[in-house]
């Protein structure tokens, strides 16, 4: 099994990410669950992975709570397509696991690694401050982590927040550009890909929401985030580490352009070797999807619930 920790703001597509993971608990090791502040305040991204976990059978896997704002920008922003809960208005009769009273997300994530040193693979879903913190907490980090997937930025396409940022980097692109630049192998799932990973609402009508009570909390999330934004993002993370077949990839070197100005955010990838410098690539870079395959996974992911 692959060792992974995920990272992430709860929102709905990363509730349908803690999903898909939970659903394959025979290929994913799931160590633990962090939060970070993004799509809504680190109190609802903390509370909605909670509930997001009793609700998917993972009662046993641990969750910690992290960055409550960005490394330098003072109040990050929200993103209102997820309701003002972070989990489109669904959250108020669930029952939420809290997270760790004790261990902040960035120092799990340094425990954790230090214990399994060169195996796990995290999966980064938010804003990236919380890895930026275990970089910067501990010098042994970045060596020992295996790899990080992540869902953000757009390589070769335009953004989502600003025509050139996709929201996770723009949030907090100094964590960003701290992680691009740590070594750690990266695995990036930007919009090129994730844009396109949509389901049709007749679709989750006609099946999602019929298979139980609890997928059909997912499916009424989902259904009512699709009309601010369709694409299921960060379930991708989670489809590439159980199939990578279902997607086409090239190698690049990113970086994140973290000056004030039209490009503050964006996510510039080098391909040719004259580009990249000496360093050579530092990611593989999803550029398509079997949109089929991954919502299948996720629909597999629901009617099993
Ligand atoms: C990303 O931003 C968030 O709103 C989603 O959860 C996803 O991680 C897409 O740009
Ligand atoms: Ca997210």
């Amino acid at each position: 099994r692959i060792p992974v920790v995920i990272d992430c703001d709860p929102g709905v597509d990363d509730a349908l990410a803690i999903l898909l993971a939970a659903s394959r608990r025979d290929v994913l090791e799931l160590l633990a669950v962090t939060t970070v502040a993004g799509n809504a305040g680190i109190d609802e991204t903390t509370r909605n992975a909670g509930a997001v976990l009793s609700l998917t059978g993972c009662d046993d896997i641990p969750l910690y709570r992290g960055a409550h704002r960005p490394l330098m920008r003072a109040v990050g922003r929200r993103a209102p397509v997820h309701g003002a809960d972070g989990l489109g208005g669904e959250t108020k009769d669930l029952r939420a696991r809290p997270a760790d009273p004790e261990k902040p997300a960035w120092v799990a994530l340094c425990d954790i690694v230090r214990s399994r040193p060169g195996a796990v693979t995290l999966c980064v879903l938010g804003p990236m401050t919380n890895v930026a913190l275990a970089i910067l907490t501990d010098p042994g980090f970045a060596a020992r982590v295996h790899e990080i997937v992540f869902m953000g930025g757009a390589a070769f396409t335009d953004g989502n927040v600003t025509a050139s940022a996709e929201f996770n980097i723009f949030v907090d692109p100094h964590a960003a550009q701290i992680v691009m630049e740590s070594g750690i192998p990266l695995t990036m799932a930007g919009l090129d890909v994730t844009r396109d990973v949509i389901v049709s609402r007749s679709h989750i009508e006609e099946t999602w929401a019929r298979y139980s009570d609890r997928a059909a909390v997912f499916s009424r999330m989902v259904s009512r985030y699709a009309d601010g934004d369709p694409a299921l993002h960060d379930p991708c993370v989670i489809a590439w580490l159980l199939d990578p077949s279902a997607f086409t990839t090239v190698r690049g070197r990113i970086c994140v352009d973290c000056r004030e100005g039209p490009d503050f955010g964006r996510t510039v990838v080098a391909r040719r070797e004259k580009h990249m410098g000496p360093e050579g690539p530092n990611a593989t870079i999803l550029m398509r999807g079997d949109v089929a395959r991954i919502t299948g996974m996720i629909g597999r992911a629901l009617e099993e619930l």
